[in-house]
């Protein structure tokens, strides 16, 4: 679930009883960490809790923030002021702060916001329901605990993955599943591997019957998730093994996979795009900068012609490959004529979409403390620029489609109830007015619409059946 920033103003649902124990998540960032309080939401589940849309109906309030770009510390602190006064109103309260920032923060979070009762890491969410057993245990003998679990062991947590069957929450055709942990790439600007540790990948059986208990709930669409997810190895096998066995299962009709580092594709995943026939036409292969003073820099250990090299043989193995990437202006020392690279680099690349952000120094990593940092108002003419140009070629790709008939997977009723969303290969929503058709005839399937227009961030069209 991802809750929105004013969702704390929406009005208390009521609660049932005493027994009748509630949770609120508040998650930030990327798709890890939305995984993850999906898991955590199911881990409260089996402890009792049902989940709430806003802090004030809540029992249970935790705090899932991303670290790598934004200042998510500070957000954590003025969030945890407003959950005071909440927390003086229900005794039972427990607040605890999740995901990457417990992990570098630890215990100096409750030192400094006394109102946190819990603060654990990426990897031991799993515990949540012991943790919450400790708390009350404690409460009543009248004690205040705090509690700390930021240990590392990711196999733990895959384990437990494994061990706890999903439940079925609100399930969309279309799911997330855990492949792999951590990243030991250490680009100089990046808290990954310090906030999720070492590479590890799940066990290939582990993941094979997560995917057909997804399958079995009606999921048609699998994404691998992991922050190096093309790092995935597991008894000899790799990623492009894992995509190919996942593809043999019946009923699961599209594959994805995200985020990959360039230092870790092989022939064979780049193979897999022209012969995996569900693995969809979309790859999200971040190169951060065109210049290769700046990816020197960065520790990202390729060249922006290696970058460009492994595009072209993407696309030779599959020719209408939408590409995706994240980029960062402004790291340490950035020239004019460093950015000018990078704005080569996406001109010679074409991309279907894209991920830009100024650089902001994580404190822990290397380029933070480097002399050569970079005027905020320079950073921010570079974003835009390059935004500019990313959101033409976005438009550009969006516009090819029109005239085209695309298979849809259909997802989502809109709010107004008229119209359906689903995505097409390339991941872009796609709306189509529902007119007489029923919703639910629609939802979890994959049809045919006629492209008419394109917009912004989506395409609209009929459907053509
Ligand atoms: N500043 C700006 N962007 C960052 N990213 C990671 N760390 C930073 C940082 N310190 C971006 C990278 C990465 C994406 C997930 O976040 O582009 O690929
Ligand atoms: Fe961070 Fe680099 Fe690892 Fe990606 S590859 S998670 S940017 S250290």
């Amino acid at each position: 679930m991802r809750a929105s920033e004013n969702s704390k103003t929406q009005q208390p649902s009521g609660k049932t009883g005493d027994n009748d124990k509630t949770c609120f998540i508040k998650t930030y960032g990327c798709q890890m960490n939305v995984y993850d309080s999906q898991r955590m939401e199911e881990a409260l589940s089996e402890a009792g809790y049902r989940p709430v849309a806003a802090a004030d109906e809540a029992d249970m309030v935790i705090l899932n923030p991303c670290h790598i770009r934004e200042k998510a510390a500070e957000k954590v602190y003025s969030e945890l002021g407003r959950l005071k006064p909440l927390k003086q109103q229900n005794k039972h309260m427990v607040i605890g702060v999740a995901g990457c920032v417990a992990q570098a923060e630890g215990a100096e979070i409750i030192a400094r916001a006394p109102v946190v009762d819990m603060v654990f890491g990426p990897q031991t969410f799993q515990q949540l329901p012991a943790m919450l057993g400790e708390i009350a245990d404690a409460r009543a003998q009248g004690n205040k605990p705090k509690l700390v679990r930021t240990e590392f062991p990711a196999s733990e947590k895959f384990a437990a993955l494994q061990a706890a069957p999903r439940k079925p929450v609100t399930r969309s055709p279309s799911a997330f599943v855990t492949v792999q942990e951590g990243c030991d790439k250490f680009c100089t600007f990046c808290v990954v591997p310090y906030t999720r540790g070492e590479e590890v990948s799940r066990a290939r059986a582990d993941i094979i019957a997560e995917a057909r208990a997804l399958v079995a709930q009606g999921v048609c669409e699998i994404t691998l998730l992991g922050q190096n997810v093309n790092a995935w190895a597991h008894d000899g096998m790799r990623l492009d093994g894992l995509l190919a066995q996942l593809g043999e299962i019946e009923g699961l009709e599209r594959l994805r996979f995200t985020t990959s580092h360039p230092r870790d594709m092989d022939a064979a995943l780049i193979a897999a795009h022209g012969d995996n026939e569900k693995l969809m036409p979309y790859l999200h292969l971040p190169v951060q900068s065109g210049s290769d003073a700046i990816l020197k820099a960065m520790n990202r250990k390729h060249t922006a012609a290696d970058y460009l090299a492994l595009v072209k043989k993407f696309r030779a193995a599959r020719p209408d490959l939408a590409l995706s990437s994240d980029f960062i202006v402004g790291f340490p020392g950035e020239t004019e004529e460093d950015f000018a690279a990078t704005m080569a680099l996406v001109e010679e690349v074409r991309y279907a979409q894209a991920f830009s952000f100024k650089y902001s120094p994580r404190p822990g990593t290397p380029a933070a403390d480097a002399e050569n940092q970079v005027d905020e108002a320079v950073k921010a003419a570079r974003l835009k620029d390059l935004q500019a140009l990313l959101n033409a070629q976005q438009m550009a790709f969006h516009q090819a489609q029109i005239g085209k008939t695309l298979p849809v997977l259909f997802d989502k009723l809109s709010k107004s109830g008229d119209q359906m969303s689903g995505r097409s290969p390339y991941l872009q929503p796609v709306h189509v007015p529902l007119g007489d058709v029923d919703a639910a005839a629609l939802r979890g399937r994959i049809l045919p619409v006629e492209i008419e227009a394109a917009h912004a961030n989506s395409l609209s069209g009929i459907l053509s059946i």
